[in-house]
């Protein structure tokens, strides 16, 4: 998989918009939407202008983990997110509620993204998270050949196998030339009882972030508080009493924010001066 055949398409920026960065993974349920809801709430709390946009069309969780019902309204040909917990929020599920699946195709698909990322009426974001689906598909290739990323946050388990698939994730993102910020490792391990249970293995995340030569973003453990967030409509960020998954969220926040304005520095064209 490369970019396409007969040249590049120019990637155009969302006005407004400084910084985009896509969650991925290479296999499903390893809790990338849970780690963009998240990284998109700490990033709010932190004072930024947030965006969230569920790009999982197929199967859109993020207004039901952000506890969002409202149908969107359009002013013009613009449609206005919904706003939860300071971030703006925009998803499949919202325009088509419900559990009536839909089959688009590939041409569809691509417009329904495109719309996504410019009908949306996002004003200025210092943030756009967006959550992907899982895999290497179609909705991945659309948005990272239409769109520049700061870059990619590529989630996995400690476990085997979604480490092999998160290691196509990273090297699907290369190919195509958009920058990975990083692995985050989700579920490494349970705390019981003062003890760490490593239940999918212990240290994949990092020695995978070794081997691809990208850096480890966190470590966030299995938590049954995050689930039921979640699974409640009130993620775990929201809340405001000293909790240690809230602050590793927080601390992951943080390491996303320094390693793209790192990345921005280093695509800024630097411009020679000829005398
Ligand atoms: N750190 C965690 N602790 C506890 N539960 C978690 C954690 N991360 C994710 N989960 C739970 O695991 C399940 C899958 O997570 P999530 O939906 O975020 O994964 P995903 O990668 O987005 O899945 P998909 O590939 O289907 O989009 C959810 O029920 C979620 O609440
Ligand atoms: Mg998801």
């Amino acid at each position: 998989m490369g970019p396409k055949a007969g040249g590049e398409q120019p990637k155009l920026p969302i006005p407004g918009v400084q910084n985009i960065i896509a969650v991925g993974s290479g296999k499903g349920g390893v809790g990338k939407s849970t780690i963009a809801v998240n990284l998109a709430i700490s990033l709010a709390n932190l004072g930024h202008a947030v965006g969230l946009l569920d790009a999982d069309v197929y199967g859109p969780n993020v207004p039901l983990m952000m506890g969002v019902q409202e149908t969107p309204h359009a002013i013009g040909q613009r449609i206005q997110p919904i706003n939860a917990y300071g971030v703006r929020l925009m998803s499949m599920a919202l325009l088509n509620p419900g559990d009536k699946p839909l089959v688009w195709r590939g041409p569809m698909l691509n417009s329904v993204i495109q719309q996504f990322l410019r009908n949306v009426d996002w004003g200025e974001l210092d943030y756009l998270i967006i959550d992907l689906p899982p895999g290497t598909g179609d909705v991945q290739l659309t948005l990272i050949q239409t769109t520049p990323l700061t870059g990619a946050v590529v989630v996995t388990t400690p476990s085997d196998v979604a480490l092999e698939d998160a290691r196509k994730a990273v090297n699907m993102f290369e190919q195509v030339r958009e920058p990975v910020l990083g692995i985050v490792e989700n579920m490494s391990y349970l705390e019981h009882n003062g003890e760490r249970i490593y239940v999918f293995g212990k240290g994949g995340g990092a020695r995978t972030a070794e081997f691809m030569k990208v850096p480890l973003l966190g470590e966030i453990p299995l938590d049954a508080k995050t689930r039921e967030g979640g699974d409640s409509g009130r993620p775990i960020a929201t809340v405001k009493e000293p909790n240690s998954q809230v602050t590793l969220f927080e601390q992951l926040a943080r390491t996303v924010m320094e390693k793209a304005e790192a990345m921005k520095q280093k695509q800024r064209p630097t411009i020679t001066i000829a005398d």
